[in-house]
């Protein structure tokens, strides 16, 4: 059926585009809607520049045409018709390493790599540019590419490395390593930056396979809705679509989570946020992928949604799962000691609400996969996944094969902080494998990745705690409430360690700990750096900090004060035998030039951050903070 936008993605316009790129002249038809970006890793295969936003905001497209660094996702591929393009690929000019690659290796200028590429390609410009280029001129240089991992200082390094050896100033011998009888208490270098800095190394957008065909996914506009009616047809029978997936394809038992099986690959008859899976399209280009996408009709019966978890947890709200009664997710609790009495002897108690929110960790490689059947009918799955083992035994059980016949690859991960741990799209892909018997490859865009990978958990956490007049804690109560959102992924396992880690390295005799994760029609919630300790310390540090303030006493004595010492107990009753917390905070106090009398620096209105490198400028003590407080005082 002809689309009425007058688009054909089966035989889309076409343009001609002659270049050389890399110093060879290539000739080659493509469709017309092409950005510079897909001729290079599409129809060329030179995939060591990547693409990161494909909105023109992290660099890592970053390209040279007739000489000027590009972004070649923002780009048409008309713009390099007669032109010269230089891609990371080649920057060397088969040498090896450029200069200002080697200095990348050398600093340790990158940690998971998807952006070194840009990186490199901008640090090229700028040097090419201005060979004498200051610091703020690197940085001025450098300004459109954005790093997620490896941090900004060791790249700075790296391109001021490569100027001084590039102008003499600085001998080429510093770009090597230097010899070592034993790598252990030496700087060495990462083994796999070479491949990083010149782009050879392969994430998953950059694999493909011969006969390779293409997924794409139909994900749900809607909060929550009952699938009345899902009809593939017209997607089924467009040309080039290889076959159309939805959870009727599915022939295990269609349930995986880390902790609980809940979530179903594609939608199963109820979607439960904005972006869930409904159907997946596998076709022989991306395009035809998407344009059948479009096609695929679907009739939602609208439901009630919630989306505040203590709105979800109240009688009456809508419930998300059957097995979930109050759309509770998990319960952790933690209680030692009588916390009610130790409140009740505090000379002060100090109560307040701490909230914080969700978090996207925008790694800069969005999801990807490729899945191929082996000749001996193994299924095997390559992405960017952390926890290979366990989506190894969900897939298994969701393809009903046995474990010998289900391969896991980890491909090279560009960024994952916790985020690329819980799985989300691999069993489409397997399923595609399977069924095509071709390899089928998927890739993300960056709205997708933002719209249906899972999110840090916001916690909103009531605090109380109870002191002596002397700063000593003698209870503690923390009851944490998350949004765990529309399926459990990592919520468990997040509320745990949460409630562990949350009342601190501190040694307090009466603790309680409520953390709850609640199912909401939010997009869900997973692991992320700290795993839900980052929330929970957060509200501790802060909350230690405005007691100091009521006690007027310096908040690090206080945290002194309250340390656990050798052989301490935690509240969960685990045995600490040795414990440096004490040597720890006063080393930290010690760099950090801590003065006990001196208002904190945001107080004195100075950044927060301090430069370890540079003479000491603080300022003259000043008495305490506060007043200290004389009746028992609850805020
Ligand atoms: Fe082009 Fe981000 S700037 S992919």
């Amino acid at each position: 059926m002809p689309d009425p936008s007058g688009f054909d993605a089966v035989q889309p316009p076409t343009t001609r585009i002659v270049a050389t790129v890399n110093g060879r002249r290539v000739t080659r038809t493509v469709p017309i809607h092409y950005r510079v970006i897909d001729f290079i890793r599409e129809e060329l295969k030179l995939t060591g520049n990547k693409e990161g936003c494909g909105a023109g905001e992290c660099g890592t497209c970053s390209m040279f045409v007739d000489g000027t660094l590009i972004k070649s996702c923002l780009a048409p591929v008309q713009k390099i018709h007669g032109k010269t393009v230089e891609t990371v690929d080649d920057l060397d000019a088969d040498q090896g390493m450029t200069v200002i690659q080697r200095a990348f290796h050398k600093c340790g200028a990158s940690q998971c790599g998807y952006c070194i590429p840009g990186m490199v390609m901008a640090a090229t410009a700028t040097l090419r540019k201005r060979p004498e280029a200051s610091l703020d001129e690197i940085k001025e240089g450098l300004g459109g590419n954005i790093c997620r991992c490896t941090g900004y200082q060791k790249i700075l390094d790296a391109v001021a490395m490569a100027r001084d050896v590039l102008n003499g100033t600085r001998p080429e011998t510093d770009l090597e390593e230097a010899a070592t009888d034993s790598f252990i208490g030496s700087r060495t270098r990462r083994l796999d930056a070479p491949a990083k800095v010149t782009g050879a190394i392969k994430y998953a957008a950059d694999l493909w396979m011969p006969n390779m065909l293409h997924m794409q996914v139909l994900r749900s506009p809607h909060p929550h809705a009952r699938i009345q009616r899902l009809d593939v047809s017209e997607a089924r029978a467009m040309p080039g679509v290889e076959c159309v997936l939805t959870c009727d394809d599915v022939p295990g038992i269609d349930n995986f989570g880390v902790f609980i099986e809940d979530q179903p690959i594609m939608a199963r008859g109820v979607v439960r946020y904005v972006g869930e899976g409904v159907a997946a399209v596998v076709a022989e280009t991306a395009d035809i992928a998407r344009e059948a996408v479009k096609r695929i009709r679907v009739t939602y019966d609208l439901l009630p949604g919630v989306f505040d978890p203590f709105e979800a947890m109240k009688e009456g709200a809508p419930q998300l799962h059957d097995f979930a009664p109050g759309n509770l997710c998990k319960h952790t609790r933690i209680r030692k000691g009588d916390v009610d009495a130790g409140l009740r002897a505090a000379d002060l108690v100090v109560q307040e609400t701490y909230r914080t929110s969700a978090l996207e960790h925008a790694y800069l490689e969005p999801e990807a996969g490729l899945a191929y059947l082996e000749p001996d009918g193994c299924v095997t799955v390559m992405s960017p996944s952390q926890n290979i083992t366990h989506h190894r035994h969900m897939l298994a059980r969701i393809l009903d094969r046995p474990i010998n016949k289900v391969r896991m690859i980890m491909s090279t991960v560009g960024g994952g902080f916790g985020g690329k741990e819980d799985m989300l799209y691999q069993g489409m892909l397997a399923l595609a494998a399977i069924r095509t018997r071709r390899p089928v490859r998927y890739v993300f865009t960056r709205e997708e990745s933002i719209a249906a990978s899972a999110k840090r958990h916001p916690f909103s956490i009531d605090y109380t705690m109870g002191l002596t007049r002397g700063g000593l804690i003698v209870a503690t109560r923390m009851i944490m409430v998350s949004d765990g959102g529309a399926y459990a992924m990592s919520t468990p396992g997040v509320m745990n360690k949460s409630a562990i880690l949350g009342p601190g390295p501190y040694a307090i005799p009466n603790v309680w700990v409520d953390a709850i994760g609640v199912y909401t029609n939010n997009t869900p919630s997973g692991a992320f750096r700290a795993f839900g300790a980052f929330q929970s310390e957060f509200a501790t540090e802060s909350h230690l900090d405005l007691c100091a303030e009521r006690l007027g006493m310096d908040p690090a004595q206080l945290r002194r004060l309250n340390l656990m010492q050798d052989g301490a107990t935690t509240h969960t009753r685990q045995q600490l035998d040795r414990v440096a917390a004490t040597a720890c905070l006063d080393a930290a106090l010690a760099a950090a030039r801590w003065d006990p009398g001196v208002p904190h620096r945001q107080a004195r209105g100075e950044p927060a951050r301090i430069d370890l490198g540079g003479p000491g400028t603080r300022a003259p003590c000043t008495p305490g903070l506060g007043a200290m407080a004389t009746d028992k005082e609850t805020t």
